[in-house]
């Protein structure tokens, strides 16, 4: 079965074959109309969403196929997890539902975010795997605990539309101040995404704000396969002067998970890390990348969205043709 949970366990030749057929559907919009005729998929949001929830529901649409969205427990039964008794609030347990799903549908999205809690459930992706062990029909993760990897595949297609090879050019992952610990999928999806396109990676992050050392370990082993590279460090300055792609991310330390409010102070220690014009323009042409939703003058200046040198909105569009893409991968209908 064809489940879409991350890309690293992906063999590169879909990954490839998806890429570019990203860059195919991203050509020509409509030109697929009776590619998924017969297919339905069913979407699940645990979590709130704009471009994933809408980009997913016509990717499904544009290629002929039917589609349902449900968030549990707002007009539907609320979803229990756990093993033994069921006395709490919710009706239905997870592996009904999902196997209940499953014979509608021929595929099924699920948004799944983080705990933020319970860490060894996060970095294992706990969920994810029990919501697609219940499946009987390919899962799609939508953003789950440690990867988006629907932005991945979007992000890595804008990245080669604008650089072409972007094999050796200089990626930065440029940690961004934020009210709230946001979780690690993006960060790691995006490390992982430029790793394996062979670029030279710098993740600048203050300290205490380290990516899981298991994830770095990852992009580096994608990165020697690629001929890429992959650094880290505290110097946001140095790692974004001269470089090519500035991919600007919020995420909570790791802390959050023993000492939330230690790592709260430690955050908000570091306002300095906006990103601002005065940064790009020590940029060798940059451009700069977020997954959007993005909050003006706290993780960006308004002036940098606004100056013209951006993918933002290249990469929230790429959403529908990269998507495509997976669901031709996960229906068995890539080319
Ligand atoms: N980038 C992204 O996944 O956006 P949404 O949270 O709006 O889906």
């Amino acid at each position: 079965m064809n489940h879409l949970l991350d890309w690293p366990s992906i063999p590169d030749a879909i990954w490839e074959a998806c890429l570019d057929r990203a860059l195919v559907h991203a050509s020509d919009r409509y030109g697929n109309r009776d590619r998924a005729r017969e297919q339905a998929l069913a979407l699940v949001f645990f979590n709130d969403s704009l471009r994933t929830r809408v980009s997913m529901e016509l990717a499904a649409q544009q290629l002929g196929a039917d589609v349902t969205t449900v968030v549990p427990g707002q007009g539907t039964w609320g979803f229990a997890w756990g093993d033994g008794r069921m006395d709490g609030s919710e009706a239905e347990h997870i592996r009904e539902a999902v196997a209940v799903l499953s014979r509608y549908a021929t595929a099924i999205g699920v948004r799944l975010f983080a705990s933020g809690t319970d860490l060894e459930a996060d970095r294992t992706e706990a969920r994810l795997k029990a919501f697609a062990a219940a499946s009987s029909v390919p899962v799609v993760n939508l953003e789950s605990a440690y990867g988006h990897p629907c932005q991945a595949l979007a992000d890595a297609a804008v990245v080669r539309r604008h650089l072409g090879d972007p094999r050796g050019r200089r990626f930065v992952l440029s940690w961004a101040p934020h009210p709230r610990p946001l979780p690690m999928a993006v960060p790691n999806s995006a490390l992982l995404m430029a790793a394996r396109l062979g670029m030279h990676v710098t993740v600048a992050r203050p300290d205490g704000f380290a990516l899981d050392e298991a994830v770095m370990q990852t992009a580096r082993s994608l990165a020697s396969a690629s001929g890429g590279s992959v650094e880290e460090g505290a110097d946001q300055d140095a790692a974004v002067a001269g470089s090519d792609i500035v991919y600007v991310k919020a995420w909570g330390g790791l802390g959050r998970y023993t000492d939330p409010a230690a790592e709260a102070a430690l955050r908000a220690r570091h306002g300095s890390w906006t990103m601002t014009q005065a940064r790009m323009d020590t940029t060798r042409d940059g451009r700069f990348m977020h997954c959007l939703p993005v909050r003006r003058d706290v993780v960006v200046e308004s002036a940098v969205l606004e100056g013209g040198a951006t993918l933002h909105l290249d990469q929230a569009e790429f959403r529908l043709h990269a998507q495509k893409a997976i669901l031709e991968y996960v229906w068995g209908l890539l080319p």
